[in-house]
């Protein structure tokens, strides 16, 4: 077996193992069961009122855009932009619903009175038809998040602004949903005036200083095109064997919330141990990985081996076919003028603090960077951390409604 069935998937797909860990005291209002739902049955179960929509975007594929319109008897306030949150890399809408009410940001969202959508990218569960194409078919496949970026997420944009006749929203993205938006961003700049204000959860565009002992050496072994397709095709990008699977619930009891499985989540984003409550451990691991191609992760591997923020490098001879020039093109970031604000933290292995500090100096409408006041906040942190809501949540909250009191009054002078 390639080591590369040893690669990330492994610390997901074995972790799935850990599944029973029991504790007397909940940090969240969540359940074991909850890792077992689908996003909008999750929303439901926790009294929320949600939409389902389908996006057929212009090259086939059709994605589920899911909508949280308020809980209980309340709607949303009609007066508000609507919200847009974004998944981050073999993530989905659950994403920004997994600590449950009371913690989670679509919840808070909601509860303040916002329209809220989650989008989910193609090739995630949410988001696995085409017109045309199966999934079991290589070219269903041929995407990666330069596509999320230039077609699904104005895709979804568009349809949002349409259905609330609103001009512009909030958007918040995570990793991924950051990496795809800077694309959209510069390279469909009409875009930029559809974006109130962009929020960014642990932004990612530059990757040399990735920290992640395990992803490192899998980058090493990138080399070239050829191995790569080698090694992985470049179809769906695929989870773990069953036997693996088999040998995590010998390896990773339950039992013990620091096993082994633990560990290697920890070893891939960051560990923040006293963050994590052990409960949203198999509720993570329900929901993610959620689906995505090889291709995305090629393309961010790429990414740490030169240092750049392009297009995907098809090598020299492709490239000059595809590109008109040996190189893939840099994203031009002085074109993404929306205003942004970055939400980052100092142990988060997959967007360092140094990249992410690169890309503030370049973004031409920085508003903010606010690196999160605590030592240990990892790249899940800001979706599961006890504290994501004092930490952060609140404070993008409170952004959101500051932008939309004062608009450019309060804002009127980006950082630079
Ligand atoms: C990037 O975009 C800016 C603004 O649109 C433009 O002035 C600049 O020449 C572009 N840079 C490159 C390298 O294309």
């Amino acid at each position: 077996m390639h080591f590369s069935a040893l690669f990330i998937y492994t610390v997901f797909t074995v972790s799935t193992a850990c599944a029973f860990v029991i504790q007397e005291n909940y940090d969240f209002q969540v359940e074991l069961g909850d890792g077992k739902l689908s996003a909008l049955q999750l929303a439901n179960k926790y009294g929320y009122r949600t939409e389902l929509f389908e996006i057929e975007t212009n090259d086939g594929y059709i994605l589920e855009l899911h909508r949280i319109t308020g809980s209980g008897s309340t709607m949303y306030d009609k007066s508000l932009p609507p919200v847009l949150l974004m998944h981050g890399l073999l993530a989905s809408s659950a994403d920004w619903l997994m600590i449950g009410p009371g913690n989670a940001l679509a919840y808070e969202l909601s509860d303040m009175g916002y329209d809220v959508w989650l989008g989910n990218a193609r090739g995630n569960r949410y988001s696995r038809r085409h017109k045309y194409l199966s999934t079991n078919e290589v070219e269903f496949w041929e995407f990666s998040w330069h596509e999320i970026g230039i077609i699904d997420l104005p895709a979804i944009i568009d349809h949002i602004l349409e259905a609330t006749r609103k001009h512009k929203l909030h958007y918040i993205g995570h990793s991924q949903g950051t990496t795809a938006f800077f694309v959209m961003g510069s390279l469909l700049p009409d875009y930029n005036e559809k974006i109130l204000l962009m929020q960014a959860l642990t932004p990612v565009a530059y990757m040399e200083h990735m920290s992640s002992p395990l992803l490192k050496k899998f980058v090493k072994h990138l080399g070239t095109i050829a191995t790569i397709i080698e090694l992985f095709g470049l179809g769906e990008f695929k989870p773990v064997p069953n036997i693996l699977i088999d040998l995590a619930s010998w390896i990773c009891p339950g039992s013990k919330p620091n096993n082994l499985c633990v560990n290697a989540l920890f070893l891939l984003t960051g560990s923040n141990p006293e963050q994590i409550d052990p409960l949203m451990i198999p509720i993570l691991l329900g929901h993610i990985p959620a689906g995505s191609s090889t291709k995305q992760i090629l393309h961010f591997g790429q990414e740490v081996l030169s240092g750049r923020f392009c297009q995907f490098d098809y090598g020299t001879r492709r490239n000059l076919i595809i590109y008109g020039q040996e190189k893939p093109p840099d994203y031009n970031l002085t074109n993404i003028v929306a205003p942004i604000i970055l939400h980052y933290g100092r142990n988060d292995h997959l967007a360092h603090v140094e990249n992410v500090e690169r890309l503030a100096r370049q973004l031409p409408n920085l508003m903010e960077s606010h690196l999160i006041d605590m030592p240990l906040f990892n790249h899940m942190d800001f979706l599961i951390a006890k504290d994501a809501k004092k930490l952060l949540y609140t404070q993008i909250v409170d952004n959101i409604e500051q932008f939309n009191r004062y608009n450019w009054v309060r804002w009127i002078k980006p950082m630079r």
